[in-house]
Order: C-alpha cells, then structure tokens, then sequence
C-alpha cells in the first residue's frame, strides 16, 4: 500500500541469482497480501523461508460471542482490561464482525521465545501508551505514544516493550488495510488535500539479518486458531528487500485536521480504510469559525453503520463521564448525538483536545464475552433528562 522503499542488499534485476560470500544463493520470497494483484515486496533469506522442523497441538484462540444481534447505545471500559504479561494472552476482542475484530489488550511484557505471524489479518495497532520497537522480518520500527503501527497480514513479528505499562488498540482486519482511495492520485500518491503524506509514514529502518539456526517458533494465527510451527532457522534472517508491501509507523499527532466556518462531517477525519470499514482520527484542533458555528456534532442517523469511537487523551465536549481508554458504540438503526446540554457548552468554544480514534463498520458488530465483561450498563439512557 504505501511508496516503494528499500532496505539492506538485493540483486540489479529480480528472480536472478543472487550469490552469499561462500557462493551459495539467497532464498527469494515475494511477499503479497492479494495474490499476486496487488502491491508486493521481494524478500531475500539467508534460508528459504519454508523449513519447518515441527509443528504443535493447535490452540482454540476464537472470541465467544455474547450478543450477536443487539439495538443500543453502548459503552466500555477499555483500561478495565487487566494486564498480562505475554502480548497474545493479552489480546482481548471486544467487537467482531466478519471484516473486522476491535481488540484491547495490556501487554506488560515483551515478547520473549516466539514470534507471531497472523495469517488471517492485516492488523493496525494502535499505540496508547508504551513504547519499543516493533522487530519484523522487514527490519525495525519504534513506536511511541500516539502511532498507530499497520502489519500487513503474513508479517512475522516480536514486539519489544521499553517498560510494562502498554494499552494497546488493535483493529484486525481481514481486507488489507489501505489509505482511503480518494486520498490518492491514478497511480498511488498521496494528493494535496488528503490529511497527510509520505513523509509522516515511517517505513521499516535498520535490518539486522539473523543468520541462525535453532528452532524458531512462529505462532501462527489462522481461523481463530493458534498454530505452534517450528522453524529450523531465524525468521529475520533478511538481508535486503524492495516494494511496496511492508509495515510501517504513522502517528496520530502527524494527522493534520481539515476545519472550516462550520462543521465538518467524519469523513474529513478518515485516515484508513478496509473492505467495509473505516478509521478516523479525531485530533486537536481550531473549531468552526463561522460567527454562528455549533461546534458541537449535529445528531445523525447512522443508518447503515455502527459507529466505534475509542477515546484516547484531551477533553470530550459532546459526551459526559468520558475516560481515558472508554470505548462507545452507537449501532446502525438508531440516532446519536451530543448529550444533554453539550451543544449550547460548546458555543463559543474556540479549540478541541480531544484525540480519539473512530472505527465505523458497515455491518453490525457483535459483542464478545470480554466485552460484556467491562460494559457501563447505565449509558444507554444516558441522554434521557
Ligand atoms: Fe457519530
């Protein structure tokens, strides 16, 4: 998805030999999420990237589904997920639908003797609190407060934490995770009116190559379930790449509001997009500066999606008793808005700190065991005066 880049040693032409010092070849891998349509890299191996040693006992790691079918307002306490040392015990879906899954998770520990690859899902964390570097066969990315981290799916990872306070967001995305198309030109670029460019996308720096053997485990996520697949050599054992499908880092802070004399609709704040989903990002900004501006959202009727909205840091004006981490969800079917007395606070108001990110699903989303688990029962009739 995004520019093409360039990392470590490859050969002038592709699918040509492409010798070590002792003459031996690399192992060529071409790397793409949508057979071979679609944006991909070339990967050269130290081994080729298919010796399996051993395999595990697959483990059952599908979300239970509370409510499958439901009509409400609801709201969540994201930080009352409690922590847990290994970062895929820790990963907790919240929502789920067949696009996508909203996973919370507080991992307090990096990952230590395995590495993790999802077979199933493009997958974009983001970063609420913790910082580290997120270690990939493509090479290295730290991130900090406020990234989001997108790893097309198939990507080998290890997340190394620089302390064990982390609160991560994670959308799971079964479409590749893309920038909204009518940010982009014909053939691919960023144009003038979308909210960022290609500077403010960090892609892989540094690739230390691990030319090692031993027995690598890769815990392998596919159809709900955990597979234990042993490797006989270093999964980062790349020593150069090219293209244009790799992970990459982009903060929330680099998001650049589009404002203007009055307000302006969701859309403006989209930052991602997949198969029937979107993601928004809503940053501090100035507020609408006609003379009569309503800062404030008009109510709308969100009838063909269900509305997610995680609430990261600053003040939330057109919601009471918001905090840090809450996640709301106003499904399809029913009209949302400020709560009581929200609309005549804001006039006036000349700026918002609010920072939280919007995930908007065309089909409904479902709510896990997890999710019941940490719900505020009293939000649903929380406008009523
Ligand atoms: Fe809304």
């Amino acid at each position: 998805m995004p520019y093409y880049h360039k990392l470590g040693k490859v050969p002038h032409k592709r699918h040509t030999q492409f010798r070590k010092s002792d003459g031996t070849l690399y192992s060529e891998q071409l790397f793409s999420t949508e057979g071979f349509s679609n944006d991909y890299s070339l990967l050269y191996h130290c081994h080729p990237p298919t010796q399996i040693i051993s395999t595990d006992e697959p483990i059952n790691v599908a979300p239970v589904v509370a409510e499958e079918k439901m009509l409400k307002h609801r709201s969540f306490e994201g930080f009352k997920i409690k922590p847990e040392e290994d970062y895929l015990q820790s990963r907790r879906a919240i929502l789920v639908n067949n696009d996508c899954h909203v996973v919370l998770a507080a991992p307090s520990e990096s990952m230590n003797g395995y590495f993790f690859k999802n077979a199933d899902a493009d997958e974009m964390i983001f970063v609420h609190e913790g910082k580290g570097v997120l270690r990939t066969m493509y090479g290295e990315l730290p991130f900090d407060y406020g990234d989001y981290l997108v790893i097309p799916r198939g990507t080998i990872y290890q997340i190394q934490f620089a302390d064990n306070h982390n609160r991560l967001f994670i959308v799971e995305s079964f479409s590749p995770i893309r920038f909204p198309k009518r940010y982009l030109s014909k053939y691919g670029q960023l144009l003038e009116h979308a909210p960022y460019c290609e500077r403010d996308i960090r892609a892989p720096q540094n690739l230390p190559s691990f030319d090692e053997k031993g027995d690598f485990l890769i815990k392998t996520k596919k159809k709900g379930m955990l597979y234990g697949i042993h490797y006989g050599h270093h999964p980062f054992d790349v020593v150069g790449w090219d293209g244009c499908c790799y992970p990459f880092a982009f903060s929330i802070h680099d998001f650049e509001p589009i404002t203007g004399r009055v307000h302006q609709p969701p859309p403006v704040h989209q930052t991602f997009e997949g198969n029937n989903y979107v993601v928004c990002s809503f940053c501090p900004r100035l507020f609408d500066y006609h003379p009569q501006a309503v800062p404030a959202p008009y109510n709308h009727s969100n009838i063909d999606s269900d509305e997610l909205l995680y609430y990261v840091d600053g003040d939330f004006m057109s919601r009471k008793n918001v905090t840090r981490g809450m996640i709301t969800l106003h499904p399809g079917g029913i009209p949302h808005g400020p709560h009581p007395g929200a609309v005549e606070k804001s006039i006036g108001a000349k700026e918002t700190k609010e920072l939280a990110v919007m995930v908007d699903t065309f089909h409904p989303l479902q709510l896990t065991m997890e999710a019941v688990m940490i719900e505020n029962p009293d939000y649903t009739m929380s406008w009523a005066e």
